[in-house]
């Protein structure tokens, strides 16, 4: 497997940040080779660019269908010869187009220990259901929402006082620490799936 990543995003970037960084400073073996961003004004754009990666803006709205437009990402992925996916703030739900593309090629993180907790606002989700404890969960994409087999989860307790705010700031701590871990397994080729398990063989 080659070890060259597309970056996929739609806002702050901090995780994009974080393996930019990890591949910087050789604690992370990648190439990312273009970030694209459904939103003209993420700024994890900006983070992109200040790295000298590839960058790419298309938006979902110049398009008919999702199917449309995850043509035309796949298009921007194949050019640069992408291998590994990783979505990182990426707030669409990818179409069959992609997620064929790329079998179990596509990486996605998401604040919550899932199964529980999907979709959008995971955090503020988990602080209104009272959960004690929650976390993150990098997995691999399948063709459902937040649902393929799960690569690395993290737990974080919940505090009584925690709000959406504060509950996110602390599990976004870890999901920093978790991406590039399981990034690496699966360019490795540590990875092998069976059903719903992926197996980290060590
Ligand atoms: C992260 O908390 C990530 O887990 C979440 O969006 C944030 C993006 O932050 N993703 C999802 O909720 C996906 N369902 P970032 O842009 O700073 O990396």
């Amino acid at each position: 497997m080659s070890r060259t990543l597309g970056v996929l995003i739609s806002g702050r970037g901090s995780n994009l940040q974080v393996i930019l960084d990890a591949i910087d400073e050789g604690r992370l073996d990648a190439y990312v080779a273009i970030v694209i961003s459904n939103k003209n004004d993420a700024p994890g754009l900006e983070r992109a660019r200040k790295a000298g990666a590839t960058t790419a803006v298309l938006s979902h709205e110049d398009y008919d269908s999702r199917e449309a437009f995850d043509e035309a990402v796949l298009g921007r992925l194949s050019e640069h010869d992408v291998e590994v996916v990783c979505l990182a703030g990426f707030m669409r739900i990818l179409s069959p187009v992609l997620v064929r593309a790329f079998p179990n090629r596509i990486l996605n993180i998401h604040p919550s220990l899932l199964p529980a907790f999907v979709g959008l606002h995971a955090q503020k989700q988990a602080v209104e259901h009272g959960v004690k404890v929650s976390g993150c969960t990098v997995h691999l994409v399948d063709e459902e929402l937040d649902h393929g087999p799960i690569l690395l989860q993290q737990t974080v307790p919940v505090l009584e006082d925690d709000t959406e705010e504060t509950l996110s700031a602390r599990i976004l701590e870890q999901e920093h620490k978790l991406y590039t871990e399981a990034i690496r397994l699966v360019l490795d080729g540590k990875v092998r799936v069976d059903g719903r398990r992926a197996i980290i063989e060590t």
